[in-house]
């Protein structure tokens, strides 16, 4: 199959919209991260997203949508009322909520479970595309099962070339991480997957939040998850991957210990400011903050496959507000092997 990368003009958009009416998968920009979009009314269509993902079909698609008339498609009867008051605060935007599915969704996409997660991304060209679709569209991240998820139209081309027909162009994203994931069939809501929208964000509009246990550790052998997805080894690089929390200082001292320890391709992941702490070593800078630290993230961990690094080490952020969804990806990229240096006395 020949994949073409298009700009997102009106034309491209009708052909887009057409391709997957009649079944066929798409790559799409989100301000979160690229998505793989098929007709999620239509199982065979979706079939063809797990293909093109090599993805496991126990793990669960998020359907979005671009307008709230289109929530009659995808779930069964209203919104829950917390899931109302969310949607008014943070739709359009980075959340994906839990609720009960309507009928017409494929048992494909939601892998079988009664339960759908619904998004109304934000990004104009997510939007546009939905609309010209007509129908609610599934979409996972537009990685290769197992790869990082994509936050570039290259990324998503990268990964597959020949196994979509189309992938539509929107530039760089701007979360850089995929949505928060929270279901909303409990009280109070659970945040299954942190993203843009932070568990303090979603408690000023409920009040109250609960944030799933495993979110910051590996998962217990045998532990029953209510994301499918989180089960599942994610952005894993090639190489051998350490972080290293406390103060700047000591986290410093301990990483250049660390990469002056190990041979072959090695390189440091750190926050801008720091870059001088490591001296002439190999830094990636992951700019100011977490915000941008969750934006550079994926496109990190692909630029150190791409140069073939076999040992890496990174500095941590707080696990808080968008440090929260920082360290989530992060800390699975490293099967949660975390040196914790302290911070200064
Ligand atoms: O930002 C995003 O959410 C991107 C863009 C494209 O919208 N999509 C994305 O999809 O990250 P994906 O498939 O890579 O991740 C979806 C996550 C998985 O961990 C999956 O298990 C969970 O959401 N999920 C989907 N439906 C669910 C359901 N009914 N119950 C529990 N978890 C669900
Ligand atoms: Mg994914």
């Amino acid at each position: 199959m020949n994949t073409r990368v298009v700009k997102p003009d009106a034309r491209a958009l009708e052909e887009a919209g057409a391709l997957i009416r009649a079944g066929q998968v798409v790559g799409f920009p989100t301000e979160t991260v690229y998505g793989l979009g098929g007709n999620a009314l239509d199982g065979e269509a979706v079939k063809r997203i797990f293909a093109a993902k090599g993805r496991p079909g126990d793990n669960p698609l998020i359907v979005h949508i671009s307008a709230l008339d289109q929530l009659s498609k995808v779930i069964s009867g209203e919104m829950p009322e917390s899931a109302r008051r969310l949607a008014e605060a943070y739709w359009p935007g980075p959340l994906t909520m839990i609720m009960d599915k309507a009928d017409g969704i494929s048992m494909e996409a939601t892998a079988g479970l009664d339960s759908v997660g619904v998004r109304f991304p934000s990004h104009p060209v997510a939007q546009a595309f939905i609309t010209a679709c007509g129908v609610p569209v599934a979409a996972p991240s537009a990685n290769l099962s197992g790869k990082p998820s994509p936050t570039t139209a290259a990324h998503v081309l990268a990964d597959m070339d020949g196994r979509v027909p189309m992938i539509i162009d929107g530039g760089a994203c701007d979360v850089g991480l995929e949505s928060t994931v929270v279901d909303v069939r409990s009280t109070p809501v659970r945040v299954l997957r942190p993203g843009g929208v932070t568990p303090r964000m979603i408690a000023d509009v409920l009040g109250e939040v609960e944030v799933d246990g495993s979110v910051l550790r590996p998962l217990k052998q045998g532990e029953i998850v209510r994301s499918p997805g989180m089960k599942y080894k994610h952005y894993a690089p090639d190489g051998s991957l350490v972080i290293v929390k406390g103060s700047a200082e000591k986290v410093a001292r301990e990483i250049c210990a660390l990469y002056d320890e190990s041979d072959g391709e090695k390189r440091i992941l750190a926050l801008e400011a720091h870059i001088p702490l490591y001296g002439n070593r190999r830094v990636f800078s992951l700019g100011a903050d977490a915000k941008s630290m969750a934006n550079r993230l994926f496109d990190a961990l692909r630029e150190m496959d791409a140069e073939r690094v076999n040992a890496i080490f990174s500095e941590a952020v707080p696990a808080e507000d968008i440090g929260l969804a920082v360290m989530n990806r992060l800390g699975r990229a490293a099967a949660f092997h975390i040196v914790d240096v302290g911070e200064d006395e």
